[in-house]
């Protein structure tokens, strides 16, 4: 087991990847160390955006990688590689779940875990990365201003035991990061593929020309979006560049 063999917990932290970046400056710590709390006074999400949870209720985990062996044009895989873990964590108690490109987790139409991956990059190798997890698990209300949330009590009427829960995504993630080692990069690119919210069919998108009618194709090198236009034209985003139009 890499992912997992080691459980570093905070009761309430400003933000686990915060701090593990902190701890990986002074030190080397194990691969696959999970640092996780109870409570985030200032969680991160994507793009400076915050990520709020109530406290003891959900994941607010940030995993230890040493991937020295993806190259740095190639760090989409371990976004793919975390979404997968994450939807097969899902898996043991949904019937479907989705990633929504580049990598939020969503069930139906609506967003049950994020994603911060944030690397260390130096040269042509990559340092670290501390694969940042906020996973919805017990939370029932959620603020207004969070667009769409779900956690899984939400979608099941049940309450989950997080201590199991922490153990079981570390399985699942540590499945698919031993995939990656592999190098089993196909399959692993395949079945993201397979997973994407909206694949291959017709919805409203924005870029930066305006809104349009397209389907997802695929995901390309860097982990480009592929979107074909109605007039057959074909696209290739990068974050921030498209918008679904939920
Ligand atoms: C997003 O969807 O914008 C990404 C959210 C990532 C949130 C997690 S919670 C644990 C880890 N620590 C942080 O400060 N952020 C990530």
């Amino acid at each position: 087991m890499i992912i997992g063999s080691n459980l570093l917990f905070f009761e309430n932290l400003p933000s686990t990847n915060t701090r593990t970046a902190d701890l990986l400056k002074k030190s080397r710590l194990p691969e696959g160390t999970i640092v996780y709390t109870n409570y985030q006074s200032a969680g991160r999400g994507y793009s400076g955006n915050r990520w709020d949870s109530e406290e003891s209720k959900n994941l607010l985990i940030s995993v230890v990688l040493f991937p020295s062996f993806v190259n740095p044009v190639d760090q989409f895989y371990i976004s793919m590689t975390v979404s997968l873990g994450i939807c097969d964590f899902l898996m043991r108690f949904l019937t479907d779940c989705s990633v929504k490109w580049p990598n939020d987790i969503y069930v139906n139409n609506d967003k049950i875990a994020g994603i911060l991956i944030e690397s260390s990059v130096s040269g042509d190798q990559i340092e670290y990365s501390v694969a940042g997890i906020g996973l919805n698990i017990n939370q029932e209300k959620f603020s207004d201003t969070i667009p769409n949330p779900v956690s899984l009590s939400r979608l099941t009427g049940r309450s989950y035991d997080l201590s199991a829960c922490l153990i079981e995504l570390g399985t699942d993630l540590d499945k698919r990061y031993k995939q990656l080692i592999a190098g089993n990069r196909l399959q692993i690119k395949e079945e993201y593929v397979s997973k994407l919210y909206r694949l291959n069919e017709w919805f409203e998108f924005r870029d930066i020309k305006g809104r349009y009618t397209g389907r997802i194709l695929t995901v390309a090198d860097y982990g480009r979006l592929q979107i074909e236009m109605e007039n057959g034209n074909i696209n290739e985003y990068a974050f921030k560049e498209i918008e679904f139009i939920l």
